[in-house]
């Protein structure tokens, strides 16, 4: 690493004399990324402190307000002053153990700027900004002093006022419930919004991207945007059943706010601004942690054909269970998840928000050692699963024996779930509380070697950095929303707005891979109308293992749904884990053309979506080293293959092809196209 003070030289490359940078010290300092596109400039007004975001020259945030507002006390955002500042600069890069890339370079200039409040209780913080080429961080650090130590912080008054009426992609925050971010995205101007999620994307009119979010939510709570005028955000915190949004003591830091920038949709990914705002690091030996692709006792769960309760349908038997392990031994998947092993399923959990769960004891039909035996002997994992109802108080009282007891069994993975919109105190899903909770799991989950893929979760921000254990998440509407019939499906547009939205926070665990998208099996099942069934066609869900990464992938469909099925063999063959990734073509809602490389190997993967329009592009495969001969294993909807009324058809082809040659990629409507490349020997 090399940390070192702001050269003076610096500062003149950025085109401030030396003598301007002294006089404008007091009221307005200014920093900006290496590769001098992005600046922040930071000033005091009439005692409020400011700070403004541009790119290219063009501001993308005009001046906006800090401060925070605390029970029992003053705001904290009036007779501000600057009292001092100071820089560094930061160049360092790592390999991370698993990841959409492998490499990740945080280069970046960094502004501390110190701040008084010039009357009592004469509080100090710093504010902390860093200027990376894709974006910009910052955060307050607040100070200890006699009239500032315990608080209770009501909101966070940090505002994010757009340059202009961007167009942003969002998912609403204010609805009493559910508030687990699994809405459909809706589009409009900034200046409609009312309270939204994080990542909230937004297109300038300019053609600036711009992703507003955080990084290193650890102590503090999750924070929502409100708009409070016309173009103008202000953070706004979840909060406890009390009201209060954050409880702490200073000396404190908050989360990074994150304002991630490029000139193109597609140059919005890999997107690792929230990892370089992360600590490195605390498992250091990550060998144990290994991304893979899994089956499990899940889809048959939504579509009724098992249920998680005891009865004739019960799926976590142990004998079904092994039926599902040896299928996924054979193709080489790492796991197989299983939902309803444990006591408490038979209760009306969840339309009654109340929950007993035992995360220790089986139900009399599975066997748990015997089928965690059963994996090991298969080279693979049992995938545990822990469904919480977002009864927090039973689930920590048993935490630690229920790791223990996957730990001793021979169980490297867990499935945690939150259904529920408060927690049993009536927290807030995603206030301090929980975020306090999330990390407790992980922690004792990294004890004792265990991974963990959460659902209904706290938002991605950053946090597989630190904890490299802690693979993979939902956050989203996944597939399971396609499985419950009727129309509330996933419309065809879904994938291609989660790309640039909640993809750009992390991996997503959305399950794809339903081949029956008729849902007809088993035979007499009634065959289900277009719209209360996955709305995809057959290559689109293959694409998915490329385009929604994660670095657990399920092939969620049933077993036998993939019986003699030559598509199957792409799931069989894609990888999990990337060196790198390449955006070629994407529009935020029409569609998506991604490519991969697998990690340590020399394969490439494409995958290519659409929403309910057919569409074709032509697509140099310059992404693959030049001078090596490659096949490409193509998987392209069929002839007549349309989401609505004839998902099935596929077409599989192979050609030899080069960096030189371009690849004509013609998608149905509501399809995809999902190519695996490997070298011809
Ligand atoms: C919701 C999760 O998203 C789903 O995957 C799981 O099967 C159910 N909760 C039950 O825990
Ligand atoms: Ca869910």
């Amino acid at each position: 690493m090399h940390a070192r003070m702001w050269p003076l030289v610096a500062g003149a490359a950025l085109g401030l004399s030396l003598s301007a940078s002294r006089a404008e010290a007091q009221d307005s300092l200014r920093v900006a990324s290496p590769d001098g596109k992005n600046t922040v400039t930071v000033h005091v007004r009439d005692g409020g402190l400011y700070y403004a975001v541009s790119r290219n020259g063009q501001p993308v945030l005009l001046p906006s307000r800090l401060g925070f507002a605390f029970r029992g006390g003053d705001s904290l955002r009036s007779a501000l002053r600057i009292t001092g500042s100071s820089r560094n600069t930061v160049d360092q890069s790592w390999t991370q153990p698993w990841g959409e890339v492998a490499r990740v370079r945080d280069h970046h200039h960094e502004l501390r700027v110190r701040i008084a409040e010039d009357r009592a209780p004469n509080r100090r913080f710093a504010v902390v900004f860093r200027a990376f080429d894709d974006g910009v961080g910052f955060r307050y650090e607040l100070a200890d002093s006699a009239g500032f130590r315990d608080f209770e912080m009501m909101e966070e008054l940090t505002e994010f006022a757009l340059a202009d009426n961007a167009r942003a992609w969002w998912i609403p925050s204010n609805r009493p419930e559910p508030d687990r971010q699994e809405i459909l995205y809706s589009s409009s101007p900034v200046s409609r919004l009312d309270s939204v999620h994080t990542p909230l994307t937004l297109q300038m009119t300019s053609g600036v991207q711009v992703v507003i979010h955080e990084a290193n939510l650890v102590d503090y709570a999750g924070m929502y945007l409100a708009r409070t005028s016309n173009r103008t955000l202000q953070s706004t915190l979840a909060r406890w059943a009390d009201g209060v949004a954050v409880r702490g003591r200073a000396p404190f830091v908050t989360p990074w706010r994150t304002i991630q920038l490029a000139d193109r949709p597609e140059d919005l990914h890999p997107s690792v601004l929230t990892l370089k705002l992360n600590p490195p690091s605390r498992i250091a030996d990550t060998r144990w942690i290994t991304p893979m692709k899994y089956n499990g006792v899940w889809w048959g769960l939504h579509i009724n054909t098992e249920t998680w309760g005891q009865g004739p349908k019960h799926g976590a038997r142990t004998e079904n269970v092994k039926r599902y392990m040896d299928f996924a031994a054979a193709n080489g998947f790492g796991g197989t998840l299983v939902e309803g092993w444990n006591l408490g399923w038979d209760q009306d959990w969840f339309n009654t928000m109340k929950a007993d769960f035992s995360f220790t004891q089986p139900y009399p039909d599975f066997d748990l050692a015997e089928v965690a035996a059963y994996a090991r002997q298969r080279g693979m994992t049992l995938i545990g699963h822990h469904e919480t109802a977002t009864m927090i108080d039973p689930y920590e009282r048993q935490l630690d024996s229920a790791m223990a007891l996957y730990n001793r069994v021979g169980v490297r993975a867990v499935k945690t779930g939150y259904v529920g919109d408060r927690t049993e105190h009536g927290h807030a899903h995603q206030s301090q509380f929980m975020v306090r909770h999330h990390r407790r799991v992980i922690e004792a989950a990294a004890r004792n070697g265990i991974m963990v893929n959460v659902h209904e979760p706290i938002k991605d921000t950053g946090e597989r950095r630190t904890w490299p254990n802690m693979l993979s998440r939902e956050g989203a509407r996944g597939m399971e929303y396609n499985a419950w019939g009727g129309e509330g499906g996933n419309p065809p547009e879904h994938e291609t707005i989660l790309f640039f939205t909640r993809m750009v926070s992390g991996p997503m665990d959305f399950t794809p891979g339903i081949f029956d998208i008729l849902i007809q099996r088993p035979s007499g099942t009634p065959r289900q109308p277009h719209d209360a069934r996955p709305r995809t066609t057959l290559a689109k869900q293959l694409a998915l293992y490329v385009v929604l990464y994660s670095p657990l992938q399920m092939a969620a469909d049933l077993p036998e749904n993939y019986a003699g099925q030559p598509a199957f063999q792409f799931i069989r063959d894609v990888a999990v884990d990337w060196d790198t990734t390449v955006v070629i073509d994407g529009e935020i809602g029409d569609h998506v053309i991604v490519a991969r490389k697998q990690r340590g190997a020399d394969d490439w993967f494409l995958g290519a979506i659409s929403d309910e329009e057919g569409r074709a592009f032509d697509v140099p495969l310059s992404f693959l080293p030049a001078g090596r001969n490659y096949v490409a294993e193509i998987y392209a909807d069929g002839p007549g293959a349309d989401w609505r009324d004839n998902p099935l058809p596929i077409t599989i082809s192979q050609q030899q092809v080069t960096s030189g040659t371009t690849l004509r990629i013609q998608m149905a409507p509501g399809g995809g196209q999902a190519i695996r490349f490997r070298p011809a020997r």
